[in-house]
């Protein structure tokens, strides 16, 4: 694992994303306020020339169920509107109003392992450690299907919508051993409220009650967190170190 702690998040994210994008490469996507820099700033590199994103597929990580594609804060109408129409990348999500949802799991593993596998996958962190929406409890194998939410994320994410009642109980999320499965995650988190959940991801021990500690069991993990966020990480002055004295060889 890497832990880079930076002021700006959103950058460096971005630099390890944009080092693995050629034609065929294939992203995975997370939608909530965390990846929205990495967004804004992989769209100004476009934009600037220094990175193509022809060629290029994306996949969601979740969707809320009984929320319509067309609603403003489906996942897949966020991803499209921050990232994906304005970069030209076709995107697929789980559909969140399929008649039969567990079909539609199923058909989204289908898709992610057509596509050959998510070769660079980007991440946000709940409040409660979860990562896509496995939640405090999710079997550390878990595949695509339907989670309920708990009532710390159905509040945390209240302010996407007119009131907390709004926000629905049910997702379509990819599983803990779907996350995995890609081949470099790259984690970004930012704000005091993320403190204790990433400490509990990176240094506590691995286990259903933080669901990002999983991460720990993957080989090609990057944490980018900023100042606050790293707050409680009790190896944060030996990560400075870390990126200070990284060989000049060893790229993302
Ligand atoms: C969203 C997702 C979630 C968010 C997490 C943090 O696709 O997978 O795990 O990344 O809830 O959300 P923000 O970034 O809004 O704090």
């Amino acid at each position: 694992m890497e832990v880079v702690i930076t002021e700006n998040p959103g950058i460096v994210a971005a630099d390890a994303i944009a080092a693995h994008v050629r034609r065929g490469t294939v992203l995975g996507l997370a939608t909530g306020s965390s990846p929205l820099p990495v967004y804004a700033e992989l769209l100004r590199r476009r934009d600037a020339g220094a990175v193509v994103f022809d060629g290029v597929r994306a996949f969601t990580l979740d969707e809320y169920v009984g929320l319509p594609r067309s609603h403003p804060q489906s996942y897949y109408s966020v991803i499209r509107r921050e990232f994906t129409d304005p970069a030209g990348i076709p995107v697929d999500g789980p559909d969140g109003e399929a008649a039969d949802i567990q079909a539609e799991a199923t058909r989204y593993e289908a898709a992610i392992r057509d596509a050959g596998g998510v070769d660079v996958q980007l991440l946000g962190i709940g409040t409660d450690g979860h990562i896509g929406f496995n939640e405090p409890g999710s079997s550390l194998a878990s595949r695509t299907r339907v989670k309920t939410l708990t009532p710390q994320t159905r509040a945390d994410n209240a302010r996407f919508f007119d009131s907390a009642d709004d926000v629905p109980v049910h997702v379509l999320t990819q599983g803990l051993g779907t996350i995995l499965e890609a081949e470099h995650l790259v984690l970004v988190a930012t704000g005091s409220g993320k403190a204790a959940a990433v400490a509990a991801a990176v240094e506590g021990p691995v286990g259903a009650m933080c669901p990002a500690s999983v991460l720990q069991l993957h080989p090609y993990v990057t944490f980018v967190v900023d100042e606050a966020a790293a707050a409680d990480l009790r190896l944060a002055d030996y990560y400075r170190f870390v990126a200070d004295h990284k060989p000049q060889d060893q790229g993302w």
